[in-house]
């Protein structure tokens, strides 16, 4: 069974740190380099955090990049009381002997991407300011890109704010670069993101194992369940890696999408048109179309993804 080659663009965070487990420990996933975007936490955090869980997965071979420090237009508003101040819930991991390349993240995946003989995969889970700048500075990598898998946006309510997932909420400007890009996107959307859960006996089961990689999954998620005071911990960004596992398991519907750049309640709103067929013949006379095309997981089977991840990440 060949492997896809994939890129990881992390703000770890805990389920960054959940994602980073299951794409190391995939047998059918190669990791050719991760990319640091600051989100979560600041930029020398996710980087901090993104070599030590690579260190726990065996992975420590594993390029690693830092990338954009600051939102492109956005003010940093971090996520620390999810993720902890230290961006891992808390969790004090043995510092990595890794250190980051000496290349920048963006310069980093446009050479690697033209190098490449395939085309390759970009699994992005936080905000896309280092994937808009890539895009911006070398669009011809674009030809490149078998597949851009996005955790991000919202159908139905935000996390965020009311109508604003985080990731775009944290850099709608960049949001609006890459799905203004021609290139084949496949979107989690928080309205699935949170629907992989492992309850407390499961998560004190995976502290339990020892398995280092499952064990730290299981800290992870406690974490958690603590700081969101919750019966349930979901897996989160690990999900957008499972995508590509078990693309079985998803159901997805290909729609236009905008972003919301100038709403004062809804600025970072992903706004889908799902009306199968242009309902109304005001809307050109009233406001712009929905513009860009994008893949959106729209229903996923929860316990192959719950299975998935538990069986892979100790393999
Ligand atoms: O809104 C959830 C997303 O924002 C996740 O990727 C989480 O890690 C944060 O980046
Ligand atoms: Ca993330």
């Amino acid at each position: 069974m060949s492997s896809r080659n994939i890129f990881l663009d992390v703000d770890t965070g805990v389920d960054d740190a959940l994602a980073l487990l299951l794409a190391a420990r995939s047998p059918q996933l190669n990791v050719k380099g991760v990319t640091c975007v600051a989100g979560n936490v600041p930029i020398e955090k996710v980087v901090r955090n993104t070599l030590d869980v690579l260190e726990v997965a065996g992975a420590s071979h594993v390029p690693v990049a830092r990338g954009m420090e600051f939102p492109l237009v956005e003010k940093m508003f971090n996520a620390a009381e999810i993720h902890g101040e230290n961006g891992l819930g808390g969790i004090d991991l043995p510092a990595s002997g890794s250190t980051v390349i000496d290349r920048h993240a963006v310069e980093f995946l446009a050479g690697e991407i033209d190098n490449s003989s395939e085309k390759v995969t970009i699994v992005a889970l936080g905000p896309l300011t280092n994937i808009a700048t890539l895009f911006r500075i070398y669009p011809n990598v674009v030809s490149g890109i078998e597949q851009l898998v996005i955790m991000g946006g919202a159908i139905g309510s935000g996390n965020t704010t009311a109508t604003a997932e985080f990731n775009i909420r944290q850099d709608p400007e960049a949001a609006d670069v890459v799905f203004n890009t021609d290139v084949p996107t496949l979107l989690y959307v928080w309205d699935v993101f949170t629907r992989v859960r492992f309850d407390k006996q499961e998560v004190d089961e995976m502290i339990g194992s020892d398995n280092d990689c499952k064990s730290l999954a299981g800290k992870l998620l406690l974490s958690y369940l603590t700081t969101k005071k919750e019966d349930t911990a979901g897996i989160g960004d690990a999900g957008a890696v499972a995508c590509l596992l078990i693309p079985e398991a998803i159901t997805t519907d290909v729609m236009p999408i905008s972003v919301e750049l100038i709403g004062e309640y809804t600025r970072g709103q992903t706004v889908f048109d799902q009306r199968k067929r242009k309902l109304s013949r005001l809307q050109p006379k009233i406001q712009k179309s929905i513009s860009g095309m994008t893949e959106v997981v729209m229903d996923l089977d929860v316990e192959s993804f719950r299975n998935t991840f538990v069986d892979n990440i100790v393999k």
